[in-house]
This record gives C-alpha cells, structure tokens and sequence, in this order.
C-alpha cells in the first residue's frame, strides 16, 4: 500500500462498513508510515479493490476503532486490523490471499489475531482462526455490534495445513 492508494483504499471501505465503522484518512495514512510492511492491496482492471491492515503485535492485545498502530517491539503476533474487499471483487478468494500472503512473511511469530466484526466469525474459521480471550476489554468496546477476538497459531500444534484454495494462482 502506498500514500497515493488512499483514496481508493477509502472507497472500498465506504463499500465495506457503515458509518460508524469508518476510520479517517489521516489514521489510514499514519498506519501505513508505522507499517507499511504489513498493508497491502489488491487490484483488478479498476484498481484497488482489496485492502489489509496489520501490524506486529502481542497476543491478547486489541487495536480499538480509529486507534493508530502501536508496533510492538517484543512482537509474538501479527494482529490483522483490518480486511477489505470490494463487493464488485467478493468470492474469488482475494480475502484469503491477501491473508496468506503476509502470513507468509511473519517469520518469527508464533501467532495471527484479529477482531472479527459484521458476523464475520465463519469467514475467518475458514482462514485458521478460533475464538480466544482477550483483556481489552475497552477496546472490544469501541466496536459497534459484536467484535470477537480470534487467534490462529503459527507455530506448533494446531497450525493449520494450506487448504487446496489458498494455492489457487
Ligand atoms: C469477509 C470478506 C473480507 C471476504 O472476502 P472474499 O474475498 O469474498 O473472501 P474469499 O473469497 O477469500 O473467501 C475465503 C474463504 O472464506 C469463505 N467465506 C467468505 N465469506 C464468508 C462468510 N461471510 N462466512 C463464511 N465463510 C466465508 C469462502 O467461501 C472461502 O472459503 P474457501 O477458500 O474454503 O472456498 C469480505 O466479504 C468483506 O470485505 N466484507 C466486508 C468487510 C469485513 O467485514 N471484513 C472483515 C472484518 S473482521
């Protein structure tokens, strides 16, 4: 992801999210200046039309709405703020892809974590991810509707096997 991407990265999040689920321009910006390894998008023939936030975090820890990212120096976990994709580029396994793609690169965390929101919890049990507890509490808060904090190992027991979809081209 780069600066000049904003606009379309906020298009698709207005596509996404109701209003009260939509970040600033400015937090997108200051995310990608923290970590800019770890946002990416896709594009089709019209451009960015898929989008995911993340950054090295520690597990248990929750970035609440609208919070820029912190990067952890002791990081354990790669926490996936935000996913994306535009209605128009829905079912072709983009979502999937983007996640894989970084979890790829996590070399040295043992862990992903996440707030699923919009009923998303199915989406992400099929990307590897279980309901786990977090103590942020507040932070869980500052999600309307129900926000759900999901982790899927990377390390030892229980890392999932690459499903046949995640090695489509
Ligand atoms: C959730 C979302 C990211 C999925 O994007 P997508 O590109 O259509 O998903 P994919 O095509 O990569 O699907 C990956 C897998 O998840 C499954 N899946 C997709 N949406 C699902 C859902 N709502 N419930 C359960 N499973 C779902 C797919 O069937 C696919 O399974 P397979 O690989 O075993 O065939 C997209 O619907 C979206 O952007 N929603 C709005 C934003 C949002 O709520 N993001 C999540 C915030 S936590």
């Amino acid at each position: 992801m780069r600066a000049a991407d904003l606009d379309a990265v906020l298009a698709v999040q207005a596509a996404c999210y109701p209003p009260a689920m939509q970040e600033a321009a400015a937090v997108v910006l200051a995310r990608v200046s923290a970590a800019g390894d770890t946002c990416i998008v896709a594009e089709d023939d019209r451009g960015v039309c898929a989008y995911l936030f993340a950054y090295p975090s520690t597990l248990g820890m929750v970035t609440p709405l609208g919070a820029e990212f912190a990067p952890a120096a002791d990081a354990d976990t790669l926490y996936l703020h935000d996913l994306a994709v535009a209605p128009r580029a829905h079912g072709r396994g983009l979502a999937r892809r983007l996640v894989e793609h970084l979890l790829a690169r996590a070399q040295g965390l043992s862990a992903s974590a996440l707030v699923s929101v919009q009923d998303t919890a199915g989406f992400w049990t099929t990307l590897g991810y279980r309901p786990a507890n977090s103590a942020c509490a507040d932070a869980l808060a500052s999600y309307p509707g129900e926000a759900r904090y999901m982790v899927r190992p990377l390390t030892g027991p229980g890392v999932p096997s690459p499903s046949c979809s995640s090695l489509r081209p």
